[in-house]
């Protein structure tokens, strides 16, 4: 292993005309999360000092996902789309001063594994490209090697029938020092069938200048490049098989595996139990032994130890539900805590709240968390008892062991130990009823 520093570029700037869509191709969802996302956080395995993503098409929407799914990278932006070596170009500003290694990425090729590209980022060669045997090489850009390594790359436009035979060909994905990239890329020209700035050019010119350049192969499955919905389609569909297949291998129960949706980095404990028709947005994680039950929705999540969840619970963002907490049916909980043992059995909205240990929420249980304009908290105590069909009216604070009884609107604070009635008074009419529908009928009848 060489030890030097490594930088990622991500090339993101194609506009995915095939995709048939007004968003950039980079951000359509595979496992949650927008495809350029799967391509950043195997590059992150390498722990690189610099990230720089290029984008065009679309790179304000670009610029604004990479924000979130990866604050530390930085975007360079390729006004043209004048091939690929013009889009590296764009990027090494940004790494100046930078002295390791630089692996070139894909935006649009989700399905790259970490391994290797480790293999990539400590080859001793100076360039390195990864390739692979296709099963159809299509229009892939054909890999000439020799007795001592990879002589050129020739691109399938403008191949001969020789070349073309070739099946050992071109992934996109190749590794090689800032230097080099400083020295070479200037020496890329777009005297080619495609008119484009060929960033598979690199290797021959890399040869011509004396510098080592060699090929390692992974498995086709790796480089498979997004371009239309279908294989985005398919693509998810190859992407849930293993989030499955790793799972169950992980010793977490999918009562019915096909059912079950996961995301790019969701994290299940052994021993966890999850049952028919759970999706799983991104950022969940599940202790062991919890179990979800069937029809959930879980997103931006963490579900602790010993916690049941659901039938058809929704838990959204910055939802914590502590150990043994129980959520059941119809329960929507989002940027709330709840404590060890807290029961939200059915039909209540948590949100912006804090539930302290062991309290039961009864049923049909509102925080009414906005007005309208802002969004306010509710703190509700330990071992405290929210009647059924409680509306807490935010900002609010319900004490340690307070009760409020069935159908109060609680607008004002409750000290500890309290019980609060915030409701009409019940008026009771003795035999009114049956006057009552008497006197309808007869009307109806005249
Ligand atoms: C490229 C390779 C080819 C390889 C294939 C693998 C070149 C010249 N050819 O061909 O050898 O077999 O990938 O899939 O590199 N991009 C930019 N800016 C540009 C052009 C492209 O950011 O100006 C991005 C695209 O968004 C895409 C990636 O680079 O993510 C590859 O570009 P694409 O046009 O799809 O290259 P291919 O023709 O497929
Ligand atoms: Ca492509």
């Amino acid at each position: 292993m060489t030890e030097k520093p490594v930088a990622l570029i991500v090339l993101a700037a194609g506009q995915g005309s095939r995709m048939q869509s007004d968003l950039p191709k980079v951000l359509h969802r595979l496992g949650g999360v927008p495809l350029v996302g799967h391509a950043l956080a195997a590059g992150r395995s390498l722990a690189p000092e610099t990230v720089v993503v290029v984008a065009g098409h679309g790179a304000a929407l670009v610029q604004k996902a990479i924000a979130t799914l990866d604050p530390e990278a930085q975007i360079a932006l390729q006004e043209e789309q004048l091939g690929t070596a013009h889009a590296v170009r764009q990027a090494l500003p940004l790494l100046e001063g930078f002295e390791g290694r630089v692996l070139v990425l894909y935006g649009d090729t989700p399905f790259i594994a970490e391994e290797t590209l480790g293999m990539l980022a400590s080859h001793p060669s100076d360039v390195i490209v990864l390739g692979f045997e296709a099963a159809d090489p299509g229009r892939y850009g054909r890999l000439v090697t020799g007795p001592d390594g990879l002589e050129r790359i020739v691109e399938y436009k403008d191949a001969d029938e020789a070349t073309r035979a070739i099946r050992l060909v071109n992934s996109g994905v190749l590794a090689a020092d800032a230097a080099t990239l400083r020295e070479i890329l200037p020496q890329i020209g777009n005297r080619n069938a495609a008119g484009e700035y060929y960033l598979t050019d690199l290797p021959g010119l890399a040869r011509a200048a004396g510098l080592r350049v060699d090929v390692v192969t992974c498995d086709e499955a790796e480089t498979l490049g997004i371009n239309t919905r279908a294989e985005l389609a398919a693509a998810e569909a190859a992407f849930q098989a293993r989030a499955r297949a790793q799972a169950l291998e992980d010793g977490v129960t999918l009562t019915d595996p096909a059912t079950v949706w996961f995301a790019l980095d969701t994290c299940i404990g052994r021993d966890a139990v999850i049952g028919q028709n759970v999706v799983f947005g991104p950022g969940v994680t599940v202790e062991s032994g919890a179990e979800i039950l069937p029809f959930c929705h879980l997103e931006g999540c963490h579900v602790s130890a010993g916690a049941t969840v659901g039938p058809f619970a929704r838990l959204r963002p910055g939802a914590e539900l502590g150990g043994d907490v129980h959520v059941g049916n119809f329960v929507e909980i989002k940027n709330s805590v709840l404590d060890e043992g807290v029961k939200v059995g059915h039909l209540t909205y948590l949100g912006d709240a804090h539930v302290g240990e062991a309290t039961n929420i009864g049923a049909g249980t509102v925080t009414c968390n906005y007005d309208g304009v802002g969004k306010h908290r509710t703190e509700i105590g330990a071992h405290a008892f929210i009647g059924s069909d409680t509306m807490l009216v935010a900002p609010v604070r319900v004490g340690a062991r307070a009760m409020t009884g069935s159908g109060s609107v609680i607008t004002e604070d409750v000290p500890d130990d309290a019980l609060a009635l915030g409701r009409a008074k019940q008026v009771t009419k003795p035999g009114l009823a049956t006057r009552l529908m008497q006197a309808l009928r007869q009307k109806k009848g005249s």
